[in-house]
């Protein structure tokens, strides 16, 4: 029993994870998307699951494989994320990765937009409902322990620490996108965790590696909780 708790420490515990990007619609054949490769959110969610969490994987499209152990949700667009991830609690922990597009197309088309002579449409846009925010304010339903993500440049660390009130959340763990290493798509992480205890910045390290130390430093959390 307690080899077991030193391998799985999140054994018993149910781990909600929000990866990939989401697709907002136009029209029926065209949408709004963005380049996040969904590598960040899909290590965390098999990380999470290595150390015997039972996790839930929302995820927007794709071209990875679905993480071992994991029971993967997949959606669409923002709205159909958030309301996975409400069905999906409760969870003791939920962990936002995804790159959830600010704005949706107001009253998308149900039908093709045709050249007609008429010139291009012209777009206009909704805001999404904030998925981590929303997670932050649930009441009685909020995950003991809510985990965001925030690309920034310039003061990072200020920026995403302000982010981190704004949203509500415990944790923000902070990407570096100004270094030109290549976040989005890459293989490669330089974050920042922030907590209310303070900042731990993290050398340059691949996905998996950063997806292995933060489901670490969340078993660590709910050991000494
Ligand atoms: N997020 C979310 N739902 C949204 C927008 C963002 O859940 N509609 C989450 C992301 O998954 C991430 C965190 O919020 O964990 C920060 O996302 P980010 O895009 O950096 O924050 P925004 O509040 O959208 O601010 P901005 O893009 O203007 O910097
Ligand atoms: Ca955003």
């Amino acid at each position: 029993h307690f080899a077991d708790a030193a391998h799985k420490p999140l054994a018993g515990r149910r781990a909600l994870v929000t990866s990939g990007p989401t697709h907002e619609p136009i029209d029926p054949v065209r949408y709004i998307a963005n380049r996040s490769s969904g590598k960040q959110g899909h290590a965390i969610a098999g990380a999470l699951a290595r150390l015997g969490a039972a996790v839930t994987l929302v995820s927007g499209p794709t071209r990875l494989p679905d993480p071992p152990g994991c029971a993967v949700v997949p959606i669409e667009t923002a709205r159909e994320m958030l309301a996975a991830c409400e069905a999906a609690l409760p969870a003791d922990v939920a962990v936002c990765a995804a790159a959830v597009a600010d704005w949706r197309v107001a009253g998308a088309s149900d039908r093709k937009l045709k050249k007609d002579g008429g010139g291009p449409p012209a777009l206009a846009l909704a805001e999404n409902p904030d998925i981590l925010a929303t997670l932050s304010k649930a009441g009685e339903r909020r995950p003991a322990l809510v985990v965001g993500f925030a690309a920034e440049t310039g003061d990072v660390v200020a920026t995403a620490t302000a982010k981190r009130a704004r949203k509500g959340c415990d944790w923000i763990v902070a990407n570096d996108v100004s270094l030109g290493t290549t976040t989005f798509g890459g293989a490669d992480n330089t974050v920042h965790l922030i907590r209310e205890s303070g900042v731990e910045s993290w050398p340059t390290m691949g996905k998996d590696a950063v997806a292995a130390r933060l489901a670490e430093a969340v078993a660590a959390h709910f050991q000494t909780v």
